[in-house]
């Protein structure tokens, strides 16, 4: 039976970081277990094919073990995993970095950042150091003075929704939640743990906010303070110059009741955007003021790629806290993500722990302190230029991928400025899972990611037309209707096809 050992696995002088990143995940997997052969039957699960779960057991050392050693099961799983990384479509990760290698090393230490970033701690093994730097990035980004703002690393964006409104509800304990229909599952699973109140607001075919539907919310619960979520959509940035007058306007007119709000930057599947302006315009005419409202801003996917478009994320606006994924845009081997709130606003949730010999203020108590190096170290690589390139290519993908779908007569949708391609569900469930596609309904979606590329993009467009063939053909099947979904428009069924087509 093999044996995994860090030092022999991790061994320097023979790999150097360095090396290591500039190596194909391939080259990196034969140096770090040599000892098994590199034959191709050793592949269970070809790249082709979904992963199927493997059945594993935990072995006993010295036992008689007949089946295949430690290394090679992990070598058989490195493989599979190497040759998935072509099919990832579906869901909102960039697996597109080198930083694994040069980082690796730092797998010797246990780094927890148990407690408050900001305060010194009694054990040595965190990054804490490198979590303020990374929270510094943000603050500037989001225009928040160092000493006006309080955040953390957390474990990903579901975390920072958690924080996010557990800070409102704090700061307004009779808040009742508002949020899309087209939020995150994470914000009612919030109100559920906290109890709270919570009312869903109709979308619009697009993913946006109904905000009618949110007046009229507000206006039935007038007596209650209002926690709203708001997903803010990329394509609306364009309108913020135009609102911003009357937005500052706003401000300074805001009148007493009090409310929350919740927004979503983003939304999960179409990437639409709630328009904060429009938002606040609506609590002004409901007649809600400032002290009476808390805005937690979802930001999970496209917090990192609206800065370099339009930066329409400001604290210098009402809102109460800001939340990404760090593995989302970014990129990073573990989940992650980051959460800034108003320092004003953080002691309603401290509480001094003597055992820990800090202030408790995080939703989790342990917490990774790898995740901080990873954002640090992929920050200060790829520089604001860097993000702003994989923004653009990313969006000219996105288009790519929309206009040649349109061009197979296949349902499609894509907002303005967003890298989410929403497309009639394919029928074949095996394609589904081969392309590791996220469905809803009778839809599914591609999110055109920094790590996907034009040949995958292809792959997936020709594999596509391939399988509709083969179901459709007979007449005896027909391609989904969608228009309900994503818009008339958009939609390449039997009935709306002439629209689609004249379109
Ligand atoms: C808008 C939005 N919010 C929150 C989340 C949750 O983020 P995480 O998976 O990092 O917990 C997601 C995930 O896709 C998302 O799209």
């Amino acid at each position: 039976m093999g044996c995994l050992s860090l030092e022999m696995d991790f061994e320097l002088s023979a790999m150097t970081p360095r090396s290591l990143a500039m190596t194909p995940r391939s080259l990196a997997r034969q140096r770090l277990f040599p000892n098994v052969e590199n034959k191709k039957q050793k592949v269970e699960q070809s790249g082709a094919g979904p992963r199927k779960n493997l059945q594993l057991e935990v072995m006993e050392p010295g036992l008689k073990n007949d089946g295949p050693s430690l290394d090679t099961i992990l070598v058989n799983y490195l493989d599979t995993l190497t040759q998935r990384v072509n099919f990832h479509l579906g869901y909102p990760v960039n697996i597109c970095y080198d930083h694994y290698a040069t980082l690796a090393p730092l797998l010797q230490f246990h780094l927890n950042n148990c407690g408050d970033p900001f305060l010194q701690n009694t054990v040595d093994f965190h990054s804490k150091d490198f979590e303020v730097a990374v929270l510094d990035w943000f603050a500037q980004l989001w225009e928040i003075e160092k000493d006006q703002y309080w955040g953390y690393v957390t474990n990903g964006g579901t975390e920072g929704n958690l924080h996010g409104i557990l800070l409102g509800r704090e700061l307004l304990p009779e808040g009742i939640l508002y949020a899309s229909k087209d939020s995150h599952y994470s914000v009612f699973k919030a109100a559920r743990m906290y109890r709270m109140d919570s009312e869903t607001i109709n979308t619009s075919v697009n993913g946006e906010m109904d905000y009618s539907d949110l007046r009229a919310k507000l206006l039935q619960n007038k007596n209650r303070p209002a926690i709203i979520n708001v997903t803010i959509g990329i394509y609306l940035l364009q309108l913020l110059s135009f609102f911003f007058f009357s937005f500052m306007d706003l401000i300074s007119h805001l009148t007493t009741s009090p409310l929350m709000f919740f927004l979503t930057i983003g939304t999960t599947f179409k990437g639409a955007i709630d328009d904060v302006d429009v938002i606040l315009e609506t609590l002004k005419d409901c007649g809600y003021s400032q002290d009476r409202f808390y805005i937690h801003c979802d930001a999970a996917l496209c917090g990192l790629m609206t800065p370099f478009i339009n930066n329409m994320i400001s604290f210098k606006k009402p809102i109460g806290s800001v939340t990404i994924s760090g593995h989302k845009f970014l990129g990073c081997p573990m989940p992650c993500g980051v959460q800034i709130t108003r320092k004003s606003y953080i002691n309603n949730l401290s509480t001094n722990v003597e055992y820990i010999a800090s202030v408790d203020a995080t939703i989790s108590g342990s917490r990774n302190g790898l995740t901080p190096i990873f954002l640090w170290y992929s920050l200060s690589a790829k520089g604001q230029i860097g993000m702003q390139k994989d923004v653009k290519r990313c969006l000219d993908n996105a288009k790519y991928l929309k206009d040649r779908l349109q061009k197979e007569g296949i349902s499609v949708m894509l907002n303005e400025l967003s890298i989410i391609v929403v497309l009639e569900r394919p029928r074949d469930h095996e394609f589904v899972r081969r392309w590791q596609l996220s469905c809803v309904k009778d839809m599914a979606h591609v999110i055109v990611m920094p790590g996907i590329t034009r040949e995958m993009l292809d792959n997936f467009i020709s594999e596509l037309v391939q399988q509709r063939k083969q179901c459709y053909q007979d007449g005896k099947a027909e391609a989904p209707c969608v228009a309900d979904d994503i818009g008339a428009q958009n939609c390449a069924c039997s009935y709306h096809k002439i629209d689609y087509i004249s379109s």
